[in-house]
């Protein structure tokens, strides 16, 4: 069975349409010296775009399809995720709850009201805070309990929209990474993508090993060591390769020299590739994910991290939302 007929024994709604646009970024090429291309999963078709919307088409046709009527998620007040997932409940007429927690302590006025936050008022979003996501398995299950006891059938997306069943969505994307290096002429040499709750990572894993399995795959972790993610990106390979009996034996690798100082923070690098991507290319990154992706990107050429010289791919998963957010500073 091809890959393609693996995936398509599983349910998935709609909601990305066309595939994202994959992009020679010709200045950027240009100031770093090397073929840099960008897919463009910033532009999926709902609420400001983002990776999510691609785990959402998996989760969301489970969710319907066990009659839900409410999905409950949780994260950070500037949560893209929470976002997608509020954007599709709005959109499949499901009520939406959000757990959310302040993982950064600020009292910045732009950081608890506008970017990603002031989206989810405008979803209607019911929006219950938290000290802490510490066990954000467990307090969502909670969380869900409490709802079932009021009548509702909730359905918990887990964070970031990553287990086995939302990572298929970066599948997805592989195929579609695959597909368009073909028409397009080009082989890349590495791909590079944001690693946080590493749905997106491990789907790219297993789908990449299958299709193009010579492209070095790099992880920029944007809230974990390498030693602490490492284990849930490796679990996530497996219990994906698992659903679509495959197997998948692909190497992990992860750079953690970028997250400084801790998830949700920004930090000089990252800050600095938002600007020269916005002023290069009018593309926008995001403060504390993909602009620390691409400060591991461009650093990894000076540092020559990378096992080959040719074009390098990276993977824009959104966030440009939370801009506002961080502004002036957090
Ligand atoms: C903009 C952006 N990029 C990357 C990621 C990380 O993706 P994943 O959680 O699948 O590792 C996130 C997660 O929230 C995100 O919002």
């Amino acid at each position: 069975m091809t890959l393609q007929q693996c995936l398509a024994g599983v349910s998935r709604l709609d909601l990305v349409g066309a595939a994202t646009p994959l992009q020679r970024l010709d200045r950027l090429s240009d100031h770093l010296g090397r073929e840099i291309y960008i897919k463009r999963d910033d532009l999926t078709p709902l609420a400001m775009g983002g990776n999510k919307l691609r785990k959402l088409e998996y989760l969301a046709a489970d969710a319907l399809h066990q009659g839900a009527d409410v999905l409950v998620t949780a994260g950070a007040i500037q949560s893209n995720h929470v976002r997608q997932t509020a954007a599709v409940a709005a959109k499949l007429g499901l009520h939406c709850v959000a757990l959310l927690e302040n993982p950064i302590a600020t009292t910045a006025p732009n950081y608890l009201t506008n970017g990603n936050r002031l989206l989810l008022d405008l979803f209607n979003v019911e929006v219950v805070m938290c000290d802490e996501l510490n066990e954000p398995d467990r307090q969502l299950a909670e969380l869900a309990e409490r709802l079932e006891a009021q009548g509702f059938r909730p359905y918990v997306v887990p964070v970031g929209g990553s287990n086995a069943l939302g990572a298929l969505g970066y599948v997805q994307c592989a195929l579609e990474i695959a597909e368009q290096s073909r028409q397009q002429k080009v082989n890349f040499d590495a791909v590079v993508v944001a690693s946080g709750s590493a749905g997106t990572h491990a789907g790219l894993a297993v789908g990449l090993e299958q299709l193009l399995p010579q492209i070095e795959l790099i992880g920029v972790t944007v809230s974990r060591t390498v030693e602490q993610q490492l284990p849930k990106v490796v679990a996530l390979q497996q219990a994906i390769a698992d659903k679509l009996a495959i197997t998948s034996h692909a190497e992990i690798t992860l750079w953690d020299n970028y997250f400084a100082p801790q998830y949700g923070m920004p930090n000089e690098k990252g800050m600095e590739a938002v600007k020269l991507l916005a002023s290069l290319e009018g593309v926008l990154l995001d403060p504390v994910y993909t602009g620390k992706a691409m400060a591991g990107l461009i650093d990894g050429i000076a540092l020559q991290r990378y096992r080959g010289n040719g074009a390098i791919l990276f993977v824009h998963t959104g966030g440009a939302p939370a801009l506002f957010a961080y502004h002036p500073q957090v």
